[in-house]
């Protein structure tokens, strides 16, 4: 089955140089029309060039971009913590050490709480434009407790990433060394099998510098690939670690030095900022000027978590984004979309041109810009995921 999307103001691209080879650069076609053939996207182009197609789909001057990619979020938890947000608000710093709450919660969650909790906030992601996503574990921090929650997280989603290495949980507090071992040994070998990711907190408060890199050559030895959630509360060697592995990915970045900068600039790992967490934490913003300007590829992602950043909205990430860390409308948008796709090492998602996945979101705006000049306003129309609509509403004819 074949639909037209068509009358489309702005039609959000990221072509890529060459087929296949995943997203392209920021690009966009202006009085655009999209074919969708099943899943996928068969044709763009001008408006007045487009072929027929089996049902049509006018979307009356409003913008179209790919799906949002979002790289990097924390799915898999009972319970809450907004008084420690409100704490945080009136003054109290966050600590790594908060997420022993939500280990708690999560451990005496039945199986059934915690899938319907990961449906609706999958669900919640979806209706406002994100059509991919990483889910990580790090909630349980017990070989059951992590293996449920990686097999639960591989219900919604293929990008799964297991953190056991999230934080020592309390049981450990004495013994670091045997926990390390166990996250290594049987908890892998339980998770390995439900994922496709390896992370790890390296952080003060969490994992060192060592402990990180034997996490990380475990897991490769497992099957599966680094991603690093890298200074995020003060200087540190996460960053290196990660670029040192191979990772897919850094994650956070807040505080880097020129070195690591450099780092990120000269490898292929992406630097993947979450400015909700820094929204929600009361850090600096990271700077995302000079990772761009030195040439390192930057994705956004929300870090959706009930500590540190209890937001899904891409919009949002993308807003702050472009206030608070000098990105430009363009780039922005790129980090939500093919910057998350680079994250992730897909080629399939984060663009839109023939070949492509056809996820894509219809705004109630004309263009990309008004995700950050209307900061705040559920501006997606309609998503369809994998070609079909699955949030919103398009009128079809
Ligand atoms: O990405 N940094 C580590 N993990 C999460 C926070 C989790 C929490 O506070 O519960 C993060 O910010
Ligand atoms: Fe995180």
């Amino acid at each position: 089955m074949s639909t037209l999307i068509t009358n489309i103001a702005e039609l959000v691209t990221n072509a890529p140089d060459e087929e296949g080879s995943g997203p392209g650069p920021f690009s966009a076609i202006a009085d655009a029309a999209l074919v969708i053939q099943d899943e996928n996207v068969a044709w763009v182009g001008p408006a007045s060039r487009a072929p027929a197609a089996d049902h049509r789909v006018d979307c009356a001057g409003g913008g179209v971009l790919p799906g949002f990619v979002d790289s990097h979020a924390h799915l898999v938890f009972a319970g809450e913590r907004s008084a420690e947000f409100a704490a945080r608000m009136a003054g109290v710093p966050y600590r790594a050490g908060g997420i022993r709450t939500t280990v708690a919660a999560t451990r005496e969650a039945s199986d059934g709480l915690l899938r319907t909790n990961i449906a609706r906030l999958a669900q919640e992601m979806l209706r406002q434009g994100t059509t991919t996503l990483e889910c990580k574990s790090g909630y349980g921090l017990t070989v059951a407790d992590e293996r449920r929650s990686v097999a639960l997280a591989g219900e919604i989603t293929s990008e799964v990433t297991f953190l056991g290495a999230h934080v020592v949980p309390p049981e450990f507090e004495a013994d670091p060394a045997g926990y390390l071992s166990l996250v290594c040994g049987p908890m892998l070998a339980a998770c390995a099998p439900h994922a496709r990711w390896i992370d790890v907190f390296c952080e003060r408060g969490a994992f060192g510098a060592d402990e990180a890199r034997a996490v990380l050559a475990a897991g490769r030895a497992a099957g599966l690939t680094p991603r690093v959630h890298a200074n995020q509360l003060g200087p540190g060697p996460g960053v290196q670690v990660a670029v040192e592995a191979g990772a897919a990915s850094a994650d956070h970045c807040t505080y880097l030095s020129d070195a690591d900068i450099d780092a990120l600039a000269a490898r292929t790992t992406v630097a993947t900022l979450l400015p909700g967490v820094e929204f929600s934490t009361r850090h600096p913003y990271p700077d995302a000027r000079r990772l761009l300007d030195a040439g390192a590829t930057v994705a956004l992602a929300t870090d959706c978590n009930p500590g540190s950043c209890f937001t899904s909205s891409m919009a949002l990430c993308i807003a702050l984004a472009v206030r608070e860390m000098r990105m430009t409308t363009q780039e922005a948008v790129w980090a939500a979309t093919g910057g998350g796709a680079h994250a992730l090492r897909r080629h399939d998602v984060g663009y839109l041109s023939p070949g492509a996945r056809a996820d894509l979101v219809l705004l109630d705006a004309p263009s990309h810009t008004y995700l950050a000049y209307r900061p705040g306003v559920p501006l997606v129309a309609a998503v369809w995921r994998r070609g079909e609509l699955a949030a919103g509403y398009a009128p079809t004819t």
